[in-house]
């Protein structure tokens, strides 16, 4: 590992990753650990950090010899790393989904999975079978006295904070039916509207796809309840992975892409290798008025966005007659073949995603875009308390090298206004995972607190907790975890 704060990355160094480091990142979690105490190797824990770091992803990425063909089709496994008083201690546990207790008896896969896993027997096992497993691998917040594990295509599961015992599918006290999507992205409003919410949506999709969006309380008695719900539908097929905020608006990305369900059907792909862009088509912005603000009840607006494709969005904010998104653009949807191994990818094939902000004008209908950051990037934050409004600083995951895609090796502190950037590298054989910005309870300068993320070193095949500081990107303290953790999704901090 090494510190290279206030230095741009080195190209040189960045052509030669470690690729059996990184391989070695995708394995299965052997064991379940129960608040174990932890300890630095390197620096001390700050006393000041008071709550817990909840991180999903995927923890099971091989059955009885038979690999995961992509690894977001592995089982989510949730971590929660505890601190309190300078002392830490780490819990993990599978999401005792039906398709994981199912396949935990039997050892081996029994379901599809939607990245391409095929169950044992080639396609005529697979074809006609359109069940799906809910995996609950893709993040994992509180809300009211429960952690929700989720999965966007469908309900959430529970889980109680402190043992990660799954209690099970939820409707979320009646507000969801049976089956219904539920994101994996919410978006917690820092109180814009008086106190803390988590805005939400799920998205049904066919030709015409309905979005609904949900918004929850985060605060006192009534923390966990619905306080708003809303219905629209737009035209054509819809991929919606993330979305952004601002205090009067839900802001989304209609990408421009197609599902050809028939592979999916025949048993020769997974759901998600059934979608491709779509030539000559360019996706749209869609923004729905919140319900608790100055919208209220209005139809939802539609622009044209720029080409290409985004997962992930930064943030997003309102400025006179515009609303800006900063979202990660893709140059196109990156595919996943049946046939290829992820473990023996091309990665100069892979598109890479650039940080770029789109200025959209809510009175003449323009959008002007701008490019943040030449290098590849994923998983970008904020400090929790701008998600809303115009951030100065944003935290990201990087590829190590300056231009194309690669895996993701460092994290970098962008200055949103003059593209002044500090780098913490963990290359050759460290690979990092999203960063989450801590912020120093009590303080109003934006960049003091803390950032945290796992990183697989690839040198001692093991996960190790990283704490900077946000706002050079120091280390303060890095601490080897007991157990190997794949490379991950997403996660949240919770302060007590
Ligand atoms: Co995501």
């Amino acid at each position: 590992m090494s510190t290279s704060a206030l230095k741009p990355a080195s190209p040189k160094a960045s052509r030669h990753f470690d690729r059996h480091a990184w391989a070695a990142g995708y394995c299965n979690v052997e064991r379940e650990l129960t608040n174990e105490i932890i300890h630095p190797v390197k620096g001390k824990i700050p006393k000041e950090l008071c709550g817990c770091f909840y991180r999903n992803g995927p923890g099971l990425l091989e059955r009885n010899g038979q690999r995961v063909h992509h690894p977001f089709d592995g089982d989510g496994m949730i971590t929660a790393i505890r601190f309190r008083d300078g002392e830490v201690s780490i819990s993990n546990r599978f999401v005792r989904t039906e398709g994981w207790q199912k396949e935990e008896r039997e050892g081996k896969f029994l379901y599809r999975g939607v990245f391409g896993t095929q169950k044992p027997g080639g396609p005529i096992a697979n074809a006609f079978d359109l069940r799906f497993k809910n995996i609950a691998n893709t993040h994992v917040v509180k809300l009211g006295n429960q952690l929700l594990a989720l999965w966007e295509a469908a309900q959430p599961h529970t889980l109680d904070p402190k043992t990660l015992e799954t209690f099970g599918l939820s409707t979320m006290d009646g507000v969801l039916k049976p089956g219904e999507p539920f994101s994996a992205h919410p978006r917690f409003d820092p109180g814009h509207h008086g106190s803390r919410r988590m805005v939400t949506f799920g998205v049904k999709t066919g030709p015409k796809s309905t979005v609904r969006l949900m918004e929850f309380s985060c605060e006192g008695e009534n923390s966990g309840q619905l306080i708003s719900s809303r219905q629209d539908n737009f035209k054509g097929f819809s991929f919606l992975h993330d979305f952004a905020i601002t205090p009067n608006w839900a802001v989304f990305l209609q990408n421009a892409i197609s599902f050809n369900p028939l592979p999916f059907i025949l048993g020769q792909k997974g759901a998600a290798q059934c979608l491709s862009s779509k030539p000559g088509s360019r996706g749209k912005f869609l923004l729905i008025p919140r319900d608790c603000g100055a919208f209220a009840g209005q139809a939802p607006r539609s622009f044209e966005a720029p080409d290409g494709f985004v997962f992930h969005h930064l943030n997003a904010w309102e400025s006179n007659e515009s609303v800006i998104v900063e979202s990660i653009h893709y140059p196109d949807f990156p595919e996943v073949g049946p046939k290829e191994d992820f473990l023996k990818m091309d990665f100069s094939l892979i598109p890479a995603g650039i940080l770029s902000r789109c200025e959209i004008n809510l009175v003449n209908q323009k959008v002007t875009t701008t490019s943040l950051s030449k290098q590849c990037c994923e998983f970008a934050t904020t400090n929790p308390l701008r998600q809303g409004l115009s951030a100065r600083y944003s935290w990201m995951a990087i590829a190590e090298q300056e231009t194309g895609y690669a895996p993701l090796q460092a994290i970098k502190k962008l200055d949103l206004t003059n593209l002044d950037q500090s780098i913490w590298s963990a290359a050759p054989r460290g690979f990092v995972s999203e960063p989450l910005m801590v912020s120093k309870v009590g303080s109003n300068i934006e960049d003091e607190g803390w950032v945290m993320f796992l990183t697989w070193n690839g040198s001692r095949k093991g996960t190790d907790l990283v704490i900077l500081k946000a706002n050079n990107l120091t280390e303060e303290a890095i601490v080897e975890l007991p157990i190997s953790i794949p490379h991950g999704l997403h996660g949240s901090w919770v302060s007590e």
